[in-house]
């Protein structure tokens, strides 16, 4: 991916300018560089000051004890209020917050005033069931309204969420449930997907089974299947209707813990990214603001990330929310039941921002403009991208078939651990190239720097760093503050290392190149090679496995596994498939090698590290590299051979 990205930037001299109108009418001006500059810390509180807070602030920003972080230390407030409640108190209780659209057609709408009752409902149930500020709660739903209403529920009465994928496994879903000693487990019978109901009940039974930290279960029913029921279990609606309709928020400090999102890191065990309320309300709303120039009044905004992810917690629900936007939430997938899905749901809404990720632009590329141009999208004003690095021809397809070449696209980089955007265009201000998220936001300090923290200045490549702290950067790792340390303070001094590689072009442009490390980005989604080697050698097969991501025109990168089996496996036609079927048990779909290669050996250095570089080069096709670094050098051949045998094994 890097070198096609360094290709790129070689090449690319395109610049698209906002129109003079959108410009004239942005959120965000030209100054706002200028005055984040003046004073960075003057301009996060005048930043925080846009929110509600029960009591003032005592200092903006303490790093003094570097790199674990305050900000608006001493300041009270509570999220939800702010997501909901002050926007009814002001008047607003009749406008939408979502319009939710659900796969097989059914629809709701649903008010600031309704999100407000059925807020207030679940924050009473959950501290009728003993729910505590500070409890933490896993949430395991599908692309629902109840997952917002949960989220928003816990936020209200200080329980930490901890939101899990309903796509993840049982198996997942348990160690995330233990790694947090979560008391409470929100969920439903089912979701649908791809014209089917999918379950996410029994996923439940099996990880609670083996979780003593869980009290109860409360399920939602969406699908109507029928499931088993444990005496943990009860049911969403009926414990929500037995409770009073309003709820009395309590304000907690700027620093109390809002949420855990577990993220996969170098090794095979997720890291549970800390989040806490005031810095991180400040920044999302913020950036949502002025990235993607909300309207509150007038725009219909659809950002298609599932809750499960950082980008669903930041721009479904708390930045929208904060903003008083009004949003599009879609529960199944862009094919079902037909291609033009999403395009049907733009026109019957009439969304006015769309945010999405590049394997999405790349797989309606593939699926040809005809489909999107059988739909009206002219209410479409701003596009925006996440995930990965966006190639400048699905840049430029996205901008020409999807936006009518009207709409500016913003292109923004960020993670699970700087919470919010860090790195993007503003709309109304940025000449953006196709293919680079640009410029550091207001108020952020990037660099890129090389092995020796020297920054490589215009038309350098290296690490990307952040050099200042952020009002929504990660508090820690959950239960493991020497590996927050470790993991982003260690490699350069006083900086945080993202684990990108990136560019500056010769005017200054932030060109992101992938990975430095151990992590596959597969859909946008982030996946360790470590997490899939572990349950691939955890099936009785598999004597030792290797993973890496190769180049994958459709989802960025995707996974390809070299294994070596037990010696008295015989290799047959079916390994392949039974070793995908075990990789999706254990972590869940997305994780499910696109191809595995059954092998004789693995190329590995005298100390014993294997060389995915070599692997990778076989994967994606390439020539393999210098291997004077091999324990022993004839191991390619080797590799060679075993793929031979393998034949077949691929499915
Ligand atoms: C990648 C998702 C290039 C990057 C919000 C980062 C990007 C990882 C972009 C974080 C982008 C995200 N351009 N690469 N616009 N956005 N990435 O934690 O490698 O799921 O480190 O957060 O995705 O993934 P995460």
């Amino acid at each position: 991916m890097s070198t096609e990205a360094l290709e790129n930037l070689l090449r690319e001299n395109r610049h698209f300018p906002p129109t003079p109108e959108f410009a004239a009418a942005a959120n965000a001006k030209a100054d706002m560089y200028e005055e984040a500059d003046a004073d960075r810390l003057v301009f996060w509180a005048k930043q925080a000051g846009e929110l509600q807070w029960e009591s003032p602030w005592t200092q903006v920003l303490d790093w003094s004890n570097a790199p674990f972080v305050r900000w608006f230390d001493g300041g009270k407030l509570n999220v939800s209020v702010n997501c909901v409640d002050r926007h009814v108190a002001a008047g607003h209780g009749n406008q939408v917050a979502y319009f939710f659209e659900g796969e097989p057609g059914d629809s709701q709408t649903i008010t600031y005033a309704q999100l407000l009752h059925d807020v207030s409902q679940a924050a009473n149930a959950l501290e009728a069931l003993g729910v505590q500020a500070g409890d933490r709660v896993a949430i395991y739903l599908p692309m629902i309204p109840e997952a917002v209403v949960a989220m928003l529920a816990c936020a209200r009465i200080g329980a930490v969420h901890s939101v899990v994928f309903g796509g993840f496994s049982a198996e997942a879903l348990r160690s995330r449930i233990e790694d947090a000693q979560a008391v409470l487990v929100i969920t439903a019978d089912g979701g649908n997907r791809k014209g089917k109901p999918m379950l996410l009940k029994q996923a439940v039974d099996d990880a609670v089974a083996l979780s003593p930290s869980v009290r109860n279960v409360l399920v939602v029913r969406r699908t109507g299947q029928e499931v088993a029921w444990t005496d943990k279990d009860l049911w969403w609606h009926e414990q929500l209707a037995e409770q009073p309709k309003t709820h009395e928020a309590q304000a907690f400090d700027a620093e109390h813990p809002l949420f855990i999102l577990y993220t996969s890191g170098t090794t095979g065990k997720p890291k549970g990214i800390l989040h806490t309320t005031g810095g991180y309300l400040t920044q999302v709303a913020f950036t949502h603001k002025n990235v993607f120039d909300l309207k509150p009044d007038t725009d219909v905004y659809w950002c298609t990330a599932d809750v499960g992810w950082i980008t669903g917690h930041s721009y479904v629900v708390f930045g929208p929310l904060a903003n008083r936007a009004t949003s599009l939430i879609y529960e199944g997938t862009p094919d079902t039941p037909h291609n033009g899905r999403w395009w049907e749901l733009i026109e019957k809404y009439g969304v006015t921002i769309l945010y999405t990720a590049p394997t999405a632009i790349r797989t309606f590329m593939k699926w040809g403009r005809a489909v999107p141009d059988g739909f009206d999208m002219s209410s479409l004003r701003l596009l925006g991208s996440v995930g990965e690095p966006i190639n400048p021809e699905a840049w430029m397809w996205y901008r020409h078939v999807i936006g009518g070449d009207r709409c500016p696209i913003v292109d923004t980089w960020w993670q699970t651990e700087t919470g919010a955007i860090m790195i993007s265009p503003l709309p109304g201000v940025t000449a953006t190239k196709p293919g680079s998220a640009m410029h550091a936001l207001p108020g952020i300090g990037a660099d890129v720097i090389d092995d020796e923290a020297r920054p490589v200045g215009k038309g350098g490549g290296g690490y990307l760093v952040l050099t200042e702290p952020w009002p929504s950067m990660l508090r820690g790792i959950w239960g493991d503050p020497e590996r927050y340390a470790e993991t982003y303070w260690s490699r350069f001094a006083n900086t945080y290392f993202a684990g990108d590689g990136a560019k500056f072009d010769d005017d200054g442009a932030v060109w992101l190149l992938g990975r430095v490390d151990d992590v596959m980005n597969v859909s946008g989604h982030r996946i360790s090679t470590a997490e899939v080697e572990s349950a691939l050698v955890s099936h009785p097969a598999v004597a030792e496995a290797a993973v890496v991501g190769a180049a994958d025109e459709t989802t960025g990168q995707g996974i390809v596994a070299f294994v070596i089996l037990r010696q008295d496996v015989e290799p047959d036609e079916h390994i392949g498939v039974a070793l995908r079927h075990h990789v999706a048990k254990e972590i869940g779909p997305i994780a499910r090698p696109k191809q595995i290669l059954v092998v004789a050996e693995l190329p590995k250095t005298r100390s014993g590290k294997i060389m995915r570089r070599l692997l990778r080069d076989i994967a994606e096709h390439r020539s393999i590299g210098d291997v004077t670094t091999l324990a022993d050098p004839m191991v390619m051949h080797l590799i060679g051979e075993g793929l031979t045998a393998a034949k077949g094994a691929e499915d």
